[in-house]
């Protein structure tokens, strides 16, 4: 199994190397990308973890053959949010960056399972969708934007307001990844615990804001990277036992499905060997979960129509 990392030397790429090489199963082989010189180094002082897990580091021209025959490429290539931006103000420089990657996927590991963690990922999915497109290799059930750290949030935050252990939540959280777009079903939890309207609310906006909480945590110097990188993590060894055969793999990622609220949307999804095997239909929402779902569609779809024509 190869993994590909387009990104590896950034704050998440950093942390995600080092996750996957002592996380990959035995065997497997991780190929770091990244347009920063320092990569092949990365490699190198990665290389002497001692697991079986084989580790290569390319720069400028070698992204072909960074990418060539992987099963899965982790694209965290792009720049970050500063204070006072927005997701969406990183569009047109990320967009750039993304079309170019991912024709290289394209072009060089076409059946290849792709993560996308670049912001704004609302819009740059529907970008690399279309850039697939127009090369004649989009596979839908293969695309996904990674909207883990979402949940672990979540779940995170659900256990410090309840008390409960972190491990005992997996709350699905749908929508996009920015803003109101993220939409955490709280009601969905099976851990028997009552929140009161109040509880909701404030939960809800404290997950749709985390990502600048960071970023101000962090004076300016970084956006979210260490629980991405775990977060990335998580999503990718999923993939990876969903590849190897694995059933019963659910995870929630940003993708282009039934559209039956927007044309990209983020929900619990089935995974399998070629990818996406069921989109999970999202039911029982609460009163607060319907009215916020029906509020965001909005920007959503002003956001994966921004990324349709930005590819044309
Ligand atoms: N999906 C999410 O939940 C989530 C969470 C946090 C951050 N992000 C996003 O992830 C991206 C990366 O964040 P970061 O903190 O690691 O940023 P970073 O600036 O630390 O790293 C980005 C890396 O991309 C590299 N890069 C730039 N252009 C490239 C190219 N053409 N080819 C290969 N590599 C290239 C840079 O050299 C750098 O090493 C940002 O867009 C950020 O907004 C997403």
């Amino acid at each position: 199994m190869k993994v590909t990392i387009l990104g590896a030397a950034g704050g998440i790429g950093q942390a995600l190397s080092l996750l996957l090489k002592t996380r990959l199963p035995k065997g497997s082989q991780l190929s770091l990308f990244d347009v920063s010189p320092i990569t092949p180094g990365i490699a190198v002082d990665l290389s002497h973890i001692p697991t079986a897990v084989e580790i290569t580091g390319f720069t400028e021209d070698n992204i072909a053959l960074a990418i060539k025959d992987a099963e899965i490429v982790l694209v965290s290539a792009g720049f970050a949010r500063k204070p006072g931006m927005d997701r969406s103000d990183l569009l047109h420089v990320n967009a750039g960056i993304i079309k170019n990657l991912i024709s290289q996927i394209a072009i060089n590991s076409s059946h290849a399972m792709i993560g996308i963690i670049t912001n704004p990922i609302n819009t740059i999915v529907p970008i690399a969708a279309q850039v697939l497109k127009k090369i004649g290799v989009y596979n839908r059930k293969k695309l996904f934007g990674i909207t883990t750290l979402d949940i672990i949030r979540t779940n995170t935050f659900l256990a410090s307001l309840t008390g409960q252990q972190p491990e005992s939540f997996n709350i699905p959280v749908i929508g996009g990844h920015s803003g109101s777009t993220i939409l955490p079903l709280l009601s969905q939890t099976e851990n028997n615990i009552q929140l009161t309207e109040k509880d909701i609310y404030n939960l809800t906006k404290c997950i749709q804001n985390a990502g600048t909480t960071v970023l101000e945590s962090k004076s300016g110097g970084g956006s979210a990277t260490l629980s991405m990188a775990y977060a990335a993590t998580s999503f990718c060894l999923s993939l990876v036992r969903a590849l190897k055969g694995e059933s019963n793999i659910i995870e929630c990622a940003y993708v282009e499905g039934p559209g039956e609220y927007a044309k990209f949307f983020s929900q619990p999804l089935v995974l399998g060997r070629h990818g996406i095997t069921k989109y999970c239909s999202v039911q029982n929402l609460s009163k607060f979960e319907k009215h916020a779902l029906i509020n965001m569609l909005d920007q959503l779809k002003h956001d994966i129509q921004l990324g349709e024509d930005l590819a044309r």
